[in-house]
């Protein structure tokens, strides 16, 4: 474990992103439910550096906003015009006023798979070494426009990193590259920054040329070969995008499986960076967990499934569902096909079963409600059950309106709540019921038309119709008799 806090990390994110063709900025587009940025700044905040500073540029005003809102305490620093890495951390370092004493780590903001333990082994290293910079490298099988690393062909000792427009054939070949990821000592940082020139194939200031200036100076130069180089993979485009996200995902099930979670098809399960588990969650194929959903132990979610914001309880089934922002108590049983919207609350062994739709609802323990049903701006008891094809009337045109239902009530199917009314606790319904007023305790409410039946109107205004037909063959009297 390190005790060697940064004095400041530095995250470069003031370039547009031209090739991914977006009106968002490249480092506001999303994988596994965070940001480019919002990647590297949680990854950077696992150094607890005294300054976190990201640079902004390009769609400043968006960037900064994001950032203020989601990652609080975040400094930023304008780079007018992006003139390059060099002059970007030029312009971060003019934001701390001084140059920080101690150690500098410099990331990219759209190289979101970037762990906070590997920035923290890179800092160790630099300390260790007592290197003035430190550059994070990696193999890659394919190093076209990465800047490469330059060693000694005696010593191996790094001399520079030459940029891919500025490179030669026979250094275009070197497999070795710069991630864009630095430990830096913060003065002489500074120092360098000063003396970078612009005579390159881009015309900019790199930041990369700091490395050869300060060993020309005298200092200690190293390089840290990052174990695995997808982690340094940087997002340029759409396709590294979704092969960030690739990457992302299974590194997120393969920690929750190592964990204990079982997930059948990792092909096909979708997670966010948010999402928790317990040990014996199942998760079945086609599933998305995104937000801050929680799965339990013993519960198993899926096939099909999407839930976002939504704790599911220990042992309970959830199966071909929808779900926001809901919760669904233990041993509850959610689906095959419900959709749960924001604010329902399914008590323990709770049921929301077949094409039943609920919101803003809090049903009560053993309550169930199993079939094709509309639950909105509810209250339930405990252990009651709701017939098939139950409306709760919530909205009068207007206004939204509450319905309470009791304890032990058995409500006939395909009755309307009409909202606002109130149920006693071991009331029943009537089937068809349009319930639209108050039931006390224990009664049977009947609010529906009383059946007449109107004696061989079929043979007298259907003559002759298949059912006048029907009716006539029949045995005398059947439809009486059964
Ligand atoms: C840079 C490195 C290259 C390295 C590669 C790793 C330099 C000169 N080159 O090249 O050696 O292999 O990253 O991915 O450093 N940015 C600014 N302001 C600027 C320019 C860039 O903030 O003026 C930011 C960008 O938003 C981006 C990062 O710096 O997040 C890298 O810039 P980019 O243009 O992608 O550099 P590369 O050409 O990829
Ligand atoms: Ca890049």
């Amino acid at each position: 474990m390190s005790t060697n806090r940064p004095a400041a990390v530095v995250v470069l994110a003031a370039g547009e992103g031209t090739r991914m063709k977006s009106k968002t900025p490249k480092v506001l587009h999303e994988i596994a439910g965070r940001s480019l940025v919002g990647h590297v700044v949680s990854a950077a905040r696992e150094l607890e550096p005294e300054h976190l500073v990201v640079v902004v540029g390009h769609a400043r005003e968006q960037v900064r906003g994001h950032l203020e809102e989601q990652y609080a305490g975040t400094r930023t620093a304008v780079q007018e015009e992006q003139n390059g890495t060099g002059h970007a951390v030029r312009m971060a370092l003019e934001e701390l006023g001084e140059a920080p004493e101690g150690t500098v780590v410099v990331v990219c903001g759209d190289t979101p798979l970037l762990s906070g333990e590997t920035l923290r082994a890179l800092a160790d290293t630099h300390a260790a070494d007592g290197n003035a910079v430190t550059v994070l490298s990696a193999e890659v099988p394919d190093s076209t426009g990465y800047g490469r690393i330059v060693r000694d062909a005696a010593t191996g000792a790094v001399t520079e990193i030459i940029e891919h427009k500025d490179a030669s054939d026979a250094q275009r070949a070197i497999k070795e590259i710069n991630s864009g990821v630095f430990a830096f000592d913060g003065k002489l940082l500074a120092e360098a920054l000063g003396q970078v020139r612009t005579d390159n194939s881009q015309g900019e200031e790199y930041l990369t040329d700091v490395l050869s200036i300060l060993r020309e100076a005298g200092h200690r130069v190293g390089a840290s070969v990052a174990a695995d180089h997808r982690e340094i993979l940087g997002i340029n485009n759409r396709v590294q995008l979704a092969e960030a996200r690739g990457l992302l995902n299974r590194r997120l099930l393969e920690r929750a499986m190592l964990a204990g979670v079982t997930v059948v098809d990792p092909a096909s399960v979708f997670v966010d960076v948010t999402v928790t588990f317990e040990p014996d969650a199942v998760i079945l194929p086609g599933t998305q967990l995104l937000g801050a959903t929680h799965v339990a132990e013993d519960a198993v979610v899926g096939p099909n499934t999407r839930l976002k914001d939504t704790t599911v309880g220990a042992g309970a089934r959830v199966d071909n569902t929808v779900a926001d922002s809901a919760t669904v108590g233990a041993g509850a049983s959610v689906g095959p096909y419900a959709y749960l919207r924001p604010g329902t609350n399914l008590g323990p062994k709770a049921k929301a079963g077949t094409y039943v739709e609920m919101k803003n609802a809090t049903i009560g323990e053993g309550t169930k409600v199993p079939h094709l049903s509309y639950v909105g701006d509810a209250t339930i008891g405990e252990y009651t059950n709701i017939g098939a094809a139950s409306v709760f009337v919530n909205y009068d045109g207007e206004a939204k309106h509450h319905t309470t239902i009791g304890s032990h009530c058995k409500t006939g199917s395909d009755n309307m709540f009409v909202a606002p009314v109130t149920i006693g606790d071991g009331a029943y319904t009537a089937a068809g019921s349009v319930i639209t007023k108050d039931v006390p305790a224990g009664a049977l409410a009947v609010a529906r038309g009383q059946q007449r039946n109107i004696e061989g109107w079929v043979a007298r205004k259907r003559p002759g119709s298949a059912a006048a037909q029907a009716a006539q063959a029949g045995p005398e009297g059947s439809a009486v008799e059964s």
